[in-house]
């Protein structure tokens, strides 16, 4: 599976969940290739923080902060049963080159009125991309969703009218992601029995529906 996290607004959730569902997927088993295209480089960070720890699991990160990544794909990944790509903000070249890269595109917003709109330019590219890749999976999630509070309508309309379906899951505003991603684990790694982890299982088992 080749997963592309994307979207052009920063804190929406990219390297949180790059590096959640990396770890998942390779849990799940088989090697993961994480390719960080942000240049502030949070996730070779996070891995140069997790090697010094006691973490195992196979993922590898590598940085790719330019539009080249669809070009270096088929021999960056041999060797690697999955993918995963955390997208950089405001860099639609680099995205679109991600978005080639992908089999399957989460778009994380953040359950706001103008998260949803800044996820439109995204959702563009993806409408691009569909026109000569027409199975080409793609998702939007809702991420750091206040626990035990319902989405506003005016989110929930906007998010009705994407052409591209929202997860059935979401994930929950929960302290554990952050401490996780500064300690270079997951929170499938360091609360297995959480919500948060049940939410980035959850999410990962949506989108390998989405390509089956
Ligand atoms: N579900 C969440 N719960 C709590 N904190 C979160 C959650 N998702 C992201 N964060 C925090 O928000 C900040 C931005 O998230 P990040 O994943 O870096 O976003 P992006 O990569 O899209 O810029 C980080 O400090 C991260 O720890
Ligand atoms: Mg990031």
């Amino acid at each position: 599976m080749r997963i592309a996290l994307v979207t052009q607004k920063g804190g929406a959730g990219k390297t949180t969940l790059a590096t959640n569902l990396a770890v998942a997927l390779a849990q799940d088993g088989g090697k993961v290739l994480l390719i960080d295209a942000d240049r502030q480089r949070t996730a070779l960070d996070w891995f140069a923080v997790r090697s010094e720890g006691t973490y195992n699991g196979e993922v590898t990160v590598v940085a790719i902060d330019n539009d080249t990544i669809h070009k270096q794909i088929p021999s960056l990944a041999a060797g690697y049963k999955h993918v995963v790509i955390d997208g950089p903000p405001r860099a639609e070249k680099v995205d679109r080159s991600a978005i080639m890269a992908a089999d399957c595109i989460l778009i994380p917003v953040q359950p706001s009125s103008a998260d949803v709109w800044a996820a439109e330019t995204t959702i563009k590219l993806v409408e691009e991309a569909r026109g000569f890749r027409p199975k080409l999976a793609a998702s939007v999630v809702v991420n750091r969703k206040i626990p035990n509070t319902v989405l506003g309508n005016a989110v929930l309309d906007l998010m009705r009218e994407f052409p591209v379906k929202t997860l059935k899951t979401t994930v929950g505003q929960r302290v554990i992601f952050a401490e996780s991603l500064g300690r270079g684990g997951s929170v499938i790694e360091d609360a297995p029995a959480g919500t948060a982890a049940d939410e980035i299982r959850d999410v990962l088992k949506e989108l390998q529906g989405l390509t089956r």
